[in-house]
């Protein structure tokens, strides 16, 4: 398996295929299926030179829960990056040793170059700003889970220019049937991603919500502060957001957050990007059930 876009899932069949998948692995945890037999064995290497949370921890309980083990690459002077090494060939030498690599890196190209060039399982954790295919497939099965998922209105406020996981789940939103998209740019620098075409825009939230349909999903992003600086009001969820937005909807982060939802959300009911967290295990275990216990069966 070479997961590198989004993109790779064409159809939703397809996805739903995976989605059934990550059912039969999430509960009950054994169902015809021992959970640890299907990695061990098998060593994942994570290779990255950005910092992370949700994904290397994920990853590495997912592998760990399917009995496998994980090892890690840190692309900065505790490598031999420091001595002068490519990244290229850092990546190499791990190609060599692990039988699944997850690459995470602030370059977008070196995750192509590398399914160009390895033989290995690899997983794309985030290249630059372009794409997360796997955190846009976690937040694809938590709208699944949370909301009907034919006609949904989704309204995606934030960094729309560098936030790479909206760019990869508008991949798999485009293809549930009639889905509606409604954006909030947090200045006019930031651009809309070419697959969303007609799409509203608005530079306000509060606006956005009183002026568009009723939304389903608010999927709100950070400043990605380490890729581009900005210095305007960035729009965030106030107590007048929380009043506008229809009972039903859910409000998703791939975390991490920093102002643009305050902490007092978290008790509303609306508020499931912890449980994004939780998906995100069980999706990467489908994903690595799909690598390694396929083999086996
Ligand atoms: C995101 C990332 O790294 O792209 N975090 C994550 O993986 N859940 C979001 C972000 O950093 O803003």
């Amino acid at each position: 398996m070479k997961l590198v876009s989004a993109s790779e899932y064409r159809s939703l069949e397809q996805l739903e295929t995976f989605f059934h998948i990550v059912d039969t692995l999430r509960s009950p945890w054994i169902k015809g299926i021992d959970p640890y037999y299907v990695a061990r064995g098998k060593v994942m290497v994570i290779v990255t030179n950005e910092p992370s949370t949700r994904t290397r921890l994920s990853f590495e309980v997912a592998m760990k829960r399917l009995g496998g083990e994980v090892c890690w690459l840190s692309l900065d002077n505790s490598s031999s990056v420091a001595k002068g090494e490519s990244t290229q060939d850092s990546i190499k030498v791990a190609s060599q040793l692990g039988d699944v690599l997850v690459i995470r890196h602030s370059d977008p190209e070196i995750i192509h170059w590398a399914k160009n060039n390895l033989n290995t399982h690899l997983i794309n954790a985030g290249n630059g700003s372009e794409e997360h295919p796997t955190q846009a497939l976690l937040d694809a099965y938590t709208i699944r889970e949370k909301i009907k998922t034919e006609n949904m209105h989704i309204l995606f406020c934030g960094d729309l220019t560098f936030s790479r996981t909206m760019h990869s789940l508008l991949y798999l939103l485009s293809l549930y049937p009639n889905t509606k998209f409604t954006f909030v740019a947090n200045s006019d620098r930031n651009k809309i991603p070419a697959i969303v075409k007609d799409a509203n825009v608005f530079d306000n939230l509060e606006a956005a919500l009183l002026e568009s349909a009723p939304i389903d999903v608010l999927y709100m992003t950070r400043l990605q502060e380490e890729r581009k600086t900005f210095t305007g009001r960035y729009p965030g969820i106030t107590e007048r957001v929380m009043k506008l937005l229809p009972e039903n909807s859910i409000i998703m982060h791939p975390l991490p957050r920093l102002t643009e939802i305050p902490t007092w959300v978290d008790s509303d009911k609306r508020a499931v990007y912890f449980d994004q967290v939780k998906n995100g295990l069980y999706v990467r275990m489908g994903l690595l059930y799909q690598i390694f216990g396929l083999e086996r069966d």
